[in-house]
């Protein structure tokens, strides 16, 4: 059921499954920007989700399944560990409910093919990407489409922070842990975006401690090649170079830019022009968008369906690169 609030159209209801971190933190905040309606957040325990539904202004709490089945959620934000993506995402859709699933969507191929193939007709899921519907992506994509770089070439991209905690989901493996699957998503799911093309070839290294802590690889596009960088134990970076024949974008967040966040443009060692970030958060922008298409103002962009299947494929391209050497 969509609401009806005078003067400002539709509201959109959601449900979230899991007291994360990123659904108190990104995800709500979001959500409120953007006008949506935070209905009832799932959680295995009872009250966790009372304490937490309370702490977060969200209106109720139950268990995941008592969220799909719930007739005010229209579409479920899926916060869950990394292992368990798949699974309530497939449940989620089958119980006719529009799906942002957390990224990433799928631990490797196979398992993305799977979901996918169980996306029902007219069944809407996204993984949460969201920065290619923040406006500065659509910046860097005009710059580059302008020609102000020359030709693209090469990418170098990184993505680390430090986790705070060793209890975190992201150092263990049973929880689809690890630098890639965490952090290291983003440089690929860019260079897949800008290169417009899968990547060929990949050449990595980790190193690993239970889960790969720190991880690099070079990934070849059938043009140009994007070098990447992502850890889960280094002071927060997301320093990203678009470099083309002709000069470079110098990007400090590609991927949750903020009010102080640039897109510079330098050529030869000279910067020429500088753009301050859109406002608005990536999620915010990301929602906005998710709920226009439930109300049915815009055609749905950026879906699971055209692009997910690639992202995890590419992801086990690289996953591969640097478990091989951990073989060898
Ligand atoms: N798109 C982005 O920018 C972005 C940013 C950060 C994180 N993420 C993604 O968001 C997801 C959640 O990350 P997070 O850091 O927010 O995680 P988190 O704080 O640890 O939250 C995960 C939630 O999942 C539930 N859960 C179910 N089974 C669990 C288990 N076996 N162990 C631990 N928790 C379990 C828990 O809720 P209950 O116990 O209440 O059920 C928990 O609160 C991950 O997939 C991550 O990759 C995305």
């Amino acid at each position: 059921m969509v609401e009806v609030s005078a003067g400002v159209g539709p509201v959109v209801g959601w449900g979230i499954l899991g007291t994360a971190n990123i659904a108190a933190r990104a995800f709500l905040p979001a959500l409120r920007g953007a006008g949506g309606r935070a209905v009832v957040v799932g959680s295995r325990s009872d009250v966790r989700g009372a304490e937490w539904a309370a702490q977060h202004q969200v209106e109720r709490s139950s268990s995941y399944d008592a969220v799909l089945g719930d007739p005010e959620v229209q579409a479920v934000y899926l916060a869950l560990p990394n292992d368990q993506h798949t699974q309530w995402a497939a449940a989620a859709l089958a119980a006719g409910k529009v799906v942002l699933c957390e990224k990433p969507m799928a631990l490797d191929g196979a398992q993305a093919q799977r979901l996918l193939a169980a996306v029902p007709v007219g069944g809407l899921l996204w993984e949460s990407f969201v920065f290619p519907f923040h406006p500065q992506t659509a910046l860097i994509s005009g710059l580059i489409a302008d020609g102000r770089i020359g030709d693209l070439s090469e990418i170098i991209s990184e993505f680390h922070f430090q986790v705070g905690s060793s209890a975190n989901i992201r150092l263990d493996v049973a929880r689809g842990g690890g630098a890639l699957y965490d952090v290291g998503c983003y440089p690929l799911r860019l260079g897949r975006l800008l290169f417009g093309a899968e990547p060929v070839r990949a050449s990595g290294n980790a190193v690993f401690d239970g889960v790969d802590r720190d991880m690099a690889a070079v990934v070849d596009f059938p043009v140009g090649r994007l070098i990447l960088s992502a850890g889960l134990h280094r002071p927060a970076s997301t320093f990203t170079r678009i470099i083309g024949t002709a000069g470079e974008l110098r990007v400090s967040n590609p991927f949750h830019p903020r009010g102080f966040d640039t897109v510079e443009l330098w050529a030869d060692g000279v910067q020429e022009d500088s753009w301050p970030a859109a406002a608005g958060s990536a999620f915010q922008h990301a929602i906005t968008h998710i709920q226009s298409v439930i109300t049915g103002s815009v055609a749905p962009q950026h879906l699971a369906t055209g692009d997910a299947l690639a992202q995890a494929l590419a992801m086990d391209l690289v996953r591969a690169s640097i478990t091989d050497r951990l073989s060898s």
